[in-house]
């Protein structure tokens, strides 16, 4: 069996963000919002051997594994269940949290995009400053869909899923997209058969997306905001969701219209910003995904594969 653990359920920025009084950060704050704080996006796999694979390593990776036990089967003086890290992007959130791995007795094995690997060693040189602490084992990941498995999580089969979302504002592709940039993870347990689907930045639902959210069993995307203009309307940045790489859940074409036409037994929104009014347990957005069947993450949310 593979365990699907989230370990950080909010977008960039965390909820509450740091200098963030909305609606919803000040609430959590005050306690006056029935509402959950959440880390930075990141998800891990297990297997039944204390092995795990973490996909995207946030800036709030030391707070996750303090809150996770399971990830720090203490074996030895110095230890972790960590066999490997996956990237889905060079998003800050996603990538920052290497960092904090500098200790790791190895190189570090990361798993990422061509692309992702060339912004970590340019623009954002994690892999040239890691090299003098850890180091990274970095390989780049096949995107014609072939599947691949992380040693020694044999019983877990991964394929990367190129998809179409943005890059960071600090890489040179922001807005010349590579192949790569961004990708969705398939998550097939081989002894159980059970699929997933995991894509926490999604711009778009293209024809092969929408196959791959159909032919899984769980599918956990991109709830990065409600609305498309809920940061323009807060007056918190000039963008809508969709240029930063993000299509909103209400209104035509949007998530919970897809969500709705998909078989999965679970339908998971994850990567939530701080804005987000489904982060509110008692707004009317958030009985509206009930109503559907979605569900919100929340971190420490376990899914059995
Ligand atoms: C995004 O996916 O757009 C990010 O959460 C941005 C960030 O890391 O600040
Ligand atoms: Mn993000
Ligand atoms: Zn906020």
């Amino acid at each position: 069996m593979t365990t699907l653990k989230v370990l950080g359920s909010a977008a960039g920025g965390g909820f509450p963000q740091w200098n963030c009084n909305c609606r919803n950060c000040d609430g959590v704050r005050q306690g006056t919002l029935r509402a959950t704080p959440r880390t930075q996006s990141s998800i891990a796999l297990g297997d039944a051997h204390q092995n795990w694979i973490v996909v995207n390593a946030s800036p709030d990776i030391l707070a996750q594994l303090r809150a996770t036990p399971a990830l720090q089967p203490a074996r030895a003086p110095r230890d972790t269940g960590i066999a490997a890290v996956l990237l889905m992007d060079a998003q800050i959130d996603h990538v920052t949290g290497l960092l904090m791995l500098r200790e790791h007795r190895q190189p570090l094995p990361v798993y990422a995009s061509a692309a992702v690997l060339s912004d970590l060693s340019t623009a954002f040189p994690l892999t040239r400053m890691l090299s003098h602490y850890c180091g990274l084992d970095t390989r780049a990941l096949a995107l014609d869909g072939t599947a691949f498995s992380i040693p020694p999580l044999q019983d877990v089969a991964l394929t990367a899923i190129p998809l179409e979302s943005k890059a960071p504002p600090y890489s040179p592709s922001r807005n010349a997209r590579r192949l790569g940039d961004n990708i969705g993870l398939r998550i097939v347990d081989r002894k159980s058969g059970r699929r997933a689907f995991y894509a926490p930045g999604l711009a778009r639902i293209e024809p092969h997306v929408f196959d791959e959210m159909g032919a899984a069993d769980v599918v956990l995307v991109d709830g990065t905001c409600w609305h498309d203009d809920e940061m323009k309307d807060l007056g918190f940045s000039a963008k809508t969701a969709a240029d930063m790489g993000h299509l909103a859940q209400s209104g035509p074409g949007g998530m919970i219209e897809t969500l709705d036409q998909l078989p999965a037994t679970r339908k998971v929104l994850i990567h939530i910003n701080n804005t987000n009014p489904i982060l509110d347990e008692d707004s009317p957005q958030r009985r509206e995904l009930d109503a559907h069947g979605i569900e919100v993450a929340y971190d420490g949310m376990e899914i059995a594969l």
